[in-house]
C-alpha cells in the first residue's frame, strides 16, 4: 500500500475562497503536505490529466471548467492515503457527500465539486508525476 495521494482544488473552490479552508480540513485530517503550488491547467494538460474520461458524455464540459480559474495541486502524504482522502473529500456528487466531507461542505454541483483525488495508488503516483519534479518534492 502507498502512502501518498494527489489532490487538486479545483476553480469554484479557489474562487470561492474556500483554499484555506481546505487546507485545514486537510491537515487536520492527518495528512502531511510533500508538495504544493497554485497553477492554471491548459486546455492540452487538463485533457491528459482526466484522459481516462476522453470517450465520456461529460469530458469537454469537464475540461472547459478544470481550465477555468486557478487550482492548487498538492502531493499528500499519510497511511493509507488513497482511501483515507476520498473519504475525507466525500461522494463525487455533493448531493451524495456525507455530511462534514469537503465536497458536503463547499461543492455546488457534480461538476463544480471542489476537489480533486486519486482513486488508485497507481494513479496517485502518476498524477503526483504529472504535476511534481522530483525537485519540488521533499
Ligand atoms: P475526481 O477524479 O475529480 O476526484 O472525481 P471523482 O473521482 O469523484 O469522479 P470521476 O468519475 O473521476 O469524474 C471526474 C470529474 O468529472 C466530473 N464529472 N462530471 N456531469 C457529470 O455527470 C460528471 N461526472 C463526473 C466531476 O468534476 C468529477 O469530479
Ligand atoms: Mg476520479
Amino acid at each position: 500500500m502507498s502512502n501518498i495521494t494527489f489532490t487538486m482544488i479545483k476553480p469554484d473552490a479557489v474562487a470561492n475562497g474556500h483554499t484555506g479552508k481546505i487546507i485545514d480540513q486537510i491537515i487536520q485530517a492527518g495528512f502531511s503536505i510533500e508538495a504544493m503550488k497554485y497553477t492554471r491547467l491548459s486546455t492540452e494538460m487538463a485533457g491528459a490529466f482526466y484522459d481516462i474520461h476522453r470517450e465520456r458524455p461529460f469530458f469537454n464540459d469537464l475540461v472547459e471548467f478544470m481550465t477555468s480559474g486557478t487550482i492548487v495541486a498538492a502531493i499528500l502524504k499519510k497511511e493509507n492515503a488513497v482511501a483515507d482522502f476520498r473519504t475525507l473529500i466525500g461522494a463525487t456528487d455533493p448531493a451524495k457527500a456525507e455530511a462534514g466531507t469537503i465536497r458536503n461542505l463547499f461543492a455546488k454541483s457534480i461538476e463544480a465539486n471542489a476537489i480533486h483525488g486519486s482513486d488508485s495508488d497507481e494513479n496517485a503516483a502518476r498524477e503526483a508525476g504529472f504535476f511534481f519534479s522530483a525537485f519540488e518534492r521533499f
